[in-house]
């Protein structure tokens, strides 16, 4: 990136969330006063987007960098706080009763600070990069029917998220990707079973109050400590919390969401779900990344059922056909290319066909979520620069597990606690091939990935922290080996 910082650069917000946590407070630091939230992302053409969040009726900050002084430019205006009636789509314009602001620093800047609070910046040479993804709390219970379990979002061990970003932010990394559903918290309809939650203080909802408590407040020691990149999950289409994605984290302009209904015959799908074109980050001269909006791809069905998202994708991700950079690259994209929760009958789906030989050889992994559990597939042999890359999956960050999803292939009801984890491939195959090494692990957790000489070496921590196991991504293959974990 050209915009550097010094490594050494003091972050008293994120000094704050250290000192917090070691005094065993879970308050986040505090934003700049006035301000709800403020971060920094990286977007498309090389731009590093501060965002900022305010009460509706208050004025976007001035943002100060060492380039001067530069105003905040309003991104989303609020549209009040008067809840969705019954009977409407609680999709569609719920209240964000709060503008959000933006503004895209100037090349050159190497500090940016909002009311004296320093923002985070991007480094010259990355040392250390946090991915997870799949955070927000599961409620989605209709009135008339089970739905699926829930999560008690009042219990920092049900809902494990607040103590995810919490130890993130103590990895003190470079760089946050985050590969997509942060809004989960949707509906919660069934008078038994929400009212409990209600009575805890419990929020349910697709406005400003529910992306405060699904992301903003728990992420804030995270949001304080370093960029971020953010990929759009299914959960951010526009049935569903795509509205709040498109005011607050969407790496292009704001647009509204039309009236799409979940589960309805207007449902948000590839078409209709103002998906993004793929971009590119150069991050630095060793690594690229692509990010794929594939939100609204319906990937459980396969290419005969959605044959039109072929030239969609075709279209969409025309960066690929760019010339392709020095460095190696990660592909982003919430739904992953290859994974468990797709059946090989399904296979391929839209997404696997349309990347079929038009992947360029330096893409060494491609990262999603999606699925609750963290995984890794290996199919390329050593020195096979054309092998198919690496997959891995970090979906384990907050939200609920696989393993107690009655609804998925991972649940672990008839196994006990952890009986559908593996160390090994089970021959299956994905898009025509059978994984060569690989594990899943269905727990809580994230990622950290260190540089060294020959790559990255990464650790899987828990919620808290806690080494789970060790991974390494080495620059000459397409693998990450990850070793079967001792506990
Ligand atoms: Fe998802």
């Amino acid at each position: 990136m050209s915009l550097i910082a010094p490594v050494s650069a003091i972050r008293p917000l994120a000094i704050a969330a250290v000192l917090l946590v070691l005094a065993g407070c879970a308050t986040p630091p505090a934003p700049p006063p006035g301000v709800l939230s403020a971060w920094t992302q990286l977007g498309p053409q090389a731009s590093v987007s501060v965002r900022a969040i305010v009460p509706q009726g208050s004025p976007c900050p001035p943002l100060n960098t060492d380039q001067g002084t530069l105003t905040m430019q309003v991104r989303a205006a609020g549209n009040g706080d008067a809840p969705p009636t019954a009977s409407a789509n609680p999709a569609f314009q719920p209240p964000f009763p709060v503008t959000a602001c933006a503004i895209d620093l100037p090349a050159g800047a190497r500090t940016a600070a909002i009311a004296g609070e320093p923002l985070p910046m991007p480094q010259a040479a990355l040392r250390r990069i946090v991915i997870l993804g799949d955070t927000g709390c599961r409620i989605k219970v209709p009135a008339d029917g089970p739905g699926d379990p829930i999560q008690d979002c009042s219990d920092p061990h049900a809902w494990p998220w607040a103590r995810v970003a919490a130890a993130a932010a103590r990895e003190r990394p470079d760089l946050v990707i985050h590969v997509g559903d942060y809004h989960y918290r949707e509906y919660c309809d069934d008078p038994v079973r929400c009212a409990p939650l209600r009575d805890k203080g419990v929020i349910v909802g697709s406005g400003w109050s529910g992306w405060q408590a699904d992301f903003f407040r728990p992420a804030a020691p995270l949001l304080a400590q370093a960029p971020w990149v953010f990929v759009r999950g299914n959960h951010e289409n526009c049935d569903r919390g795509g509205e709040g994605w498109m005011r607050f984290l969407s790496p292009v302009p704001y647009q509204a969401c039309p009236d799409q209904r979940y589960k309805s015959p207007t449902q948000s799908v590839l078409a209709n779900n103002l998906t993004d074109d793929a971009w590119r980050i150069d991050l630095d001269a060793g690594l690229g990344l692509l990010i794929v909006d594939n939100a609204g791809q319906q990937d459980y069905l396969p290419l005969r059922s959605t044959p039109q998202d072929i030239a969609l994708f075709e279209r969409q991700l025309a960066v690929l056909r760019q010339p392709a950079p020095a460095q190696r690259l990660w592909l982003l994209s919430h739904r992953p290319l290859w994974y468990d929760l797709l059946t090989p009958s399904q296979q391929p789906n839209a997404f696997q066909a349309a990347l079929q030989g038009s992947l360029p050889a330096s893409v060494q992994l491609a990262v999603g979520g999606h699925e609750h559990a963290f995984q890794t597939l290996n199919f390329a042999t050593a020195g096979d620069p054309a092998g198919r890359p690496a997959q891995l999956v970090v979906g384990g960050s907050g939200t609920q597990l696989e393993a107690q999803d009655p609804a998925s292939p991972l649940y672990e009801g008839k196994t006990g606690p952890r009986g559908m984890e593996r160390g090994q491939p089970d021959g299956r195959l994905y898009d025509g091939l059978a994984a060569r090494s690989g594990i899943l692990l269905i727990r809580h957790g994230f990622l950290v990935l260190d540089r060294d000489e020959r790559g990255w070496a990464g650790r899987l921590l828990d919620a808290d922290g806690g080494l789970v196991t060790r991974c390494r991504i080495d620059d000459a293959g397409k693998e990450i080996a990850c070793a079967w974990p001792s506990g």
